[in-house]
C-alpha cells in the first residue's frame, strides 16, 4: 500500500531530471524528493518492476515521471534511453549520475581484477556514457546540470574498499575535468562524496569483512544525501561531502596520509568513532534495509 506524500516547493516545477539507479536507495529517495520539487522525473535503472514501484510512489502526487529501463553499464542503452527522454520530454535539465555497485576485497585478492573491471564498468563508465549522451542535449539548450556520485572514498580510499574507491576516484576526477571544461558555459557540474548511507548497497558483506571504518560507523539518512543532491543542484554547489566529519579526515589527510590513514584506522573503534561524530549509537548491519 503507497502512502502517497504531498508535493511541496516548485523548486524544479517542470524541470526534467535523470536519476540513474532510481529502483532503490539514495536513487528513489532523490527521485521522490525532486518530483516533491515538481520536477519531470526520468526513472533509470534495470529491471522495470522495482522501477515501476518507485513510478508509482511518484504518480501519487506528480503525473509526470517516466520509466526507462536501462543497464548504464551497455553505451547502447543509454543512447536509447536518451532519445526515449527526449521523444517524451523534448529536453534534460538535471542528470544524475547515481547508479552503482560495490565490492569489497583486498587488493591480492584472487579476483580483484575481475571485480574492479566490473564495478568500471557500471560506476565508472556508466557516468561516462550517461554524461556523453546527455552534453550535447545541454549544450543545444545552452542550459543543464551534471550531478555525479562520488564518496568520500572517492577522496580517500579505504582499505577492503581499493576497487570501489578506485572507481569513485575516477569520478571524482571525471567530474572535477568536466567541470572546469564547462566553466563559463551555461551548464552546471557538482559531485557528492557521502559517507556510509543506510542503502543495502553493502547488505551482502559480512559485518566482520566490512571495511574497518564502517565496522565502527553509524550511517547517515538517504534522506540527508538525497536533499544535499537537490540543493546542491539548486544552489548550484560544486562539491558537496556529506556530513561535516569526512573533511576534517580529509584535511588530515592532505597534511600527511599517514595521519589520515591513522585516523581511518581509528574510526574502526566505536569509542574514537563516537568522539569523532561518526558512531551514534547504531551500525550498518543494525538497520533494516
Ligand atoms: N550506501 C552508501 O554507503 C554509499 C555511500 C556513498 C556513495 N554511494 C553511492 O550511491 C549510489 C547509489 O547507491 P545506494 O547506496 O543507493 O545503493 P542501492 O540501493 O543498491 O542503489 C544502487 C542503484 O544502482 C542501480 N544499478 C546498479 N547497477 C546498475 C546498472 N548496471 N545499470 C543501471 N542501474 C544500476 C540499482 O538498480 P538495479 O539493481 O535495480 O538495476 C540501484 O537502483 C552508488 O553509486 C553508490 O556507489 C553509496
Amino acid at each position: 500500500m503507497i502512502k502517497c506524500k504531498e508535493a511541496k516547493k516548485s523548486n524544479f516545477k517542470d524541470k526534467v531530471v535523470i536519476i540513474t539507479g532510481a529502483s532503490s536507495g539514495i536513487g528513489r529517495t532523490t527521485a521522490l524528493e525532486f518530483a516533491r520539487e515538481g520536477a519531470k522525473t526520468v526513472l533509470v535503472s534495470r529491471p522495470a518492476d522495482k522501477l515501476g514501484g518507485v513510478a508509482d510512489e511518484i504518480r501519487c502526487f506528480n503525473p509526470n515521471v517516466l520509466v526507462v529501463p536501462t543497464d548504464v553499464s551497455d553505451a547502447g542503452q543509454v543512447h536509447q534511453m536518451v532519445k526515449t527522454v527526449l521523444s517524451e520530454f523534448g529536453r534534460i535539465d538535471v542528470l544524475f549520475n547515481n547508479a552503482g555497485s560495490s565490492y569489497v576485497g583486498r587488493v591480492e585478492d584472487e579476483n580483484f581484477i575481475e571485480n574492479v573491471k566490473k564495478i568500471m564498468d557500471v560506476d565508472y563508465f556508466g557516468t561516462v556514457y550517461t554524461t556523453k549522451e546527455v552534453l550535447p542535449v545541454m549544450q543545444k539548450q545552452a542550459s543543464g546540470h551534471i550531478m555525479n556520485m562520488s564518496s568520500v572514498v572517492g577522496k580517500k580510499a579505504f582499505p577492503h574498499f581499493g576497487g570501489y574507491s578506485s572507481a569513485m576516484h575516477a569520478i571524482s576526477a571525471f567530474t572535477d575535468s568536466l567541470r572546469q571544461e564547462l566553466s563559463g558555459s551555461e551548464i552546471n557540474v557538482s559531485i557528492i562524496h557521502p559517507t556510509l548511507t543506510q542503502t543495502s548497497l553493502l547488505e551482502h558483506v559480512r559485518p566482520e569483512d566490512m571495511p574497518p571504518p564502517f565496522r565502527g560507523m553509524t550511517p547517515i539518512s538517504v534522506e540527508l544525501v538525497a536533499k544535499a543532491v537537490v540543493n546542491g543542484v539548486y544552489y548550484n554547489q560544486a562539491r558537496i561531502i556529506v556530513p561535516f566529519q569526512p573533511r576534517l579526515l580529509l584535511l588530515a589527510d592532505s597534511i600527511s596520509p599517514h595521519i589520515g590513514d591513522l585516523i581511518v584506522k581509528l574510526l574502526s573503534n566505536k569509542v574514537f568513532s563516537r568522539l569523532f561524530g561518526t558512531y551514534r549509537g547504531k551500525l550498518y548491519h543494525e538497520y533494516k534495509y
